[in-house]
């Protein structure tokens, strides 16, 4: 069994992440620990209790770190929703989180397992940074790690120059990349154009007719309608299951390289900027692998596998 653990600031498209990780069968979540990010860390955690009991699982829960390390959190309700869920006022959870905090419970984990926990990353990384801060040593236990993160060809969420999980807690996401964890950064144009569902591949979903498909759509409505009224693409866009995708099935990404990437900390033009040094002209030593191309017929046929009855 692949040993999974998911950092998330869970709203509508982080849950449907979680629910591809729970439902592969060869995938073992040993934890989801929740940070400040779209939503705020108490209605994250909330919704990612609620997902992983409609996948029927046990899987601990843990709330993390409040706000990021130096800023002020900004949260993403416009697009994702009052609830982080499109609205959809979905039931308390049965379950109630862990009492253990996120990033004692990921430190743990770490040093119970070396090597053996891969992590992805959904959320600003703000619970990571401070993990690793109190335990640098975790960085060589991690075998790999995805981070669903940044915009390589600097076309920004956020600003024209920064995607959110990094705008979000920019200082945070800098001590991660040099934290010497093995890191293949995601960015957020992985998931624009024609990586989006569009209606023809909805319908198909809803045609599973299956919870977790009725799911992947209800609890993106506000997303889906969002994301085609303020950047006019087809459908829904789903940063953070791409890039789980890319973690359950690393085929998925069909080009990557190895550089020297940093994050702008200092600027407010382009704070959270993700600098890519594509042609190593500053010769640093390379740090982090970056996604430059994904198999978009692949990455939905991921997605479409978790979403089927068994
Ligand atoms: C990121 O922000 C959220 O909308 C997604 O969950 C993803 O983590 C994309 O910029
Ligand atoms: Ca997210």
């Amino acid at each position: 069994m692949r040993r999974f653990w998911i950092d998330t600031d869970t709203a509508s498209d982080d849950a449907v992440a979680i629910l591809m990780a729970l439902r592969t069968p060869d995938v073992v979540v040993d934890g989801i620990s929740v940070v400040s990010g779209n939503v705020p860390v108490e209605m994250g955690t909330r919704n990612a209790l609620y997902t992983v009991e409609l996948c029927g699982k046990q899987t601990p829960v843990y709330s993390g770190i409040d706000r990021p390390l130096l800023r002020e959190p900004s949260y993403a309700y416009f697009f994702h929703g009052p609830d982080g869920m499109g609205g959809m006022n979905y039931p308390e959870p049965a379950g109630a989180e862990d009492k253990v905090h996120a990033v004692d419970a990921f430190i743990d984990a770490v040093r119970g397992s070396p090597g053996e926990i891969t992590l992805v990353i959904l959320g600003p990384l703000s619970n990571i940074a401070s993990a690793v801060r109190i335990a640098p040593d975790i960085a060589d236990k991690i075998p790999m790690c995805y981070v669903m993160g940044g915009a390589a060809a600097c076309l920004g969420n956020m600003t024209p120059a920064a995607e959110f999980n990094i705008w979000a807690d920019p200082d945070a996401a800098r001590i991660v990349f040099h934290s010497g964890i093995p890191i293949l950064m995601v960015g957020w144009e992985h998931c624009r154009g024609e990586a989006n569902l569009d209606d023809d591949d909805m319908a198909f979903v809803r045609s599973l007719n299956t919870p977790y498909a009725d799911f992947t759509l209800d609890c993106n409505e506000s997303a889906i309608k969002t994301n085609r009224e303020w950047l006019g693409d087809p459908g829904l866009a789903l940063p953070d299951p791409v890039t789980m995708a890319i973690a359950l099935d690393p085929e998925v990404c069909t080009k990557r390289g190895k550089h020297f990437v940093d994050v702008e900390t200092i600027s407010d033009l382009t704070r959270g900027m993700t600098v890519v040094d594509e042609l190593g002209v500053l010769n640093k030593e390379p740090n982090i692998e970056v996604c430059w191309e994904i198999n978009i017929p692949l990455w939905k046929e991921t997605l479409y596998t978790t979403l089927r009855d068994e």
